[in-house]
């Protein structure tokens, strides 16, 4: 079994596809509460550090075959700093000093698609010549969580660092046109939650608190807990109404426009967006349950308007499209999980990253 460790866990997604390949989670830090919580509900207490990275201790880093998760980025201003000393640099610092004492064979860094355009990007590249990374040879570029069989496109900088040779990043399995690629078809969101009843559970999580890290928290919550619905304006519901799969504001007619698009009719293409059952969705953020906010309807719409599910995906929704196992377990509010799973790496992609890397080590 490899051990690993997972910095910056988040709810766990990344670790969630390690583990279900036998990778083995010896130490996950994380400093939001709820997300270390649901972190420790499904992969132990024991070994999550609910905390700062740059207040974990170095005699609490063990060594580890891996260490996944990537610092999150400040920002992306070409003024931004390669000094590590730059207080901006601190969480590279503290990625860095993790790395170090852990002497992973291989690192992984997962961040968003313009983290190779970064300042951020510069420095790890710069620690890799010469640097404090300097036995890593890097291989890097963006992967589509739906090129590997997730029902999600979601496109993420992946940087494998390795001391035991350079491993190359994995290969699609799957494409939006197999027949050209000779891979498997793209997964449509109809293999992840098409089985979820329509009828969503409640509008408010259960009344239910757990102790963890000597605090008390909501949770924990399971599979339908979290199938929750919202209440909907009648002016809402009409709009939702009239937006076909892979349709979206632009589907409204004019006197259902709401001021702010009337005014600005072009861009932002994807919002009040209906998903396709046929088609990975688009990309799930934070507020997916804001139709406003991106392409976030329930995919069921037929043209004779006598089955449509007007509402946006639920939390258990987005959790699915994410690949979140059904049993997963969730802790925090409404607000707080639906952080969790928008910020989390589809399990899908991180579990493809993981069977990959096995062949390596
Ligand atoms: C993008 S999320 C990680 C998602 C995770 N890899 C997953 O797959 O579920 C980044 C996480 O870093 C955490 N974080 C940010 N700064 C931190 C710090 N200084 N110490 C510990 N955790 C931090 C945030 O709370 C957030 O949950």
């Amino acid at each position: 079994m490899h051990s690993m460790i997972d910095l910056f866990a988040g709810c766990g997604g990344m670790t969630s596809g390690f583990a279900s390949e036998g990778f083995d989670p010896q130490l996950a830090i994380e400093f939001d509460l709820h997300a270390a919580a649901t972190y420790a509900a499904n992969f132990g207490e024991d070994h999550t550090l609910y905390g700062d990275i740059a207040t974990v201790k170095a005699s609490a880093i063990p060594k580890a075959d891996v260490v996944i998760g990537g610092p999150p980025c400040q920002g992306f201003s070409n003024l931004g700093s390669k000094d590590l000393n730059d207080p901006r640099n601190q969480l590279w610092r503290e990625y860095l000093r993790v790395v170090k004492k852990a002497n992973p064979k291989v690192f992984v860094i997962e961040n968003v698609d313009r983290f190779m355009k970064s300042t951020e990007f510069q420095l790890l590249l710069a620690e890799a010549d010469g640097g404090s990374l300097k036995n890593y040879q890097l291989s890097f570029g963006h992967l589509n969580a739906a090129d590997f069989g997730v029902a999600q496109r979601r496109k993420r900088t992946i940087v494998i660092g390795s001391r035991i040779g350079k491993i190359e990043l994995p290969h699609a399995t799957h494409a939006r046109n197999p027949e050209i690629a000779g891979l498997k078809k793209w997964v449509g969101t109809r293999s992840r939650i098409g089985r979820i009843p329509e009828k969503t559970t409640s509008t408010s999580l259960p009344e239910s608190t757990v102790e963890v890290f000597g605090q008390v928290v909501p949770g924990t919550f399971k599979g339908l807990d979290i199938h929750l619905g919202r209440t909907p304006t009648p002016l809402s519901l009409e709009r939702y109404d009239h937006i076909p799969p892979g349709g979206g504001r632009f589907d409204l007619p004019d006197h259902l426009l709401p001021r702010c698009w009337r005014e600005k009719p072009t861009g932002t293409t994807d919002v009040m967006g209906r998903m396709r059952w046929t088609l990975p969705s688009h990309t799930i953020r934070t507020e997916f349950f804001k139709p406003e906010k991106g392409s976030y309807l329930h995919p069921q719409w037929d043209a004779a308007g006598k089955h449509r599910v007007n509402r946006p995906i639920t939390h258990y929704e987005a959790a699915r499209l994410q690949d979140f196992p059904e049993d997963f377990l969730w802790c925090g509010t409404k607000i707080q999980i639906a952080k969790q799973i928008g910020n989390a790496v589809p399990v899908g992609l991180a579990r493809a990253i993981a069977q990959h890397l096995k062949q390596y080590l």
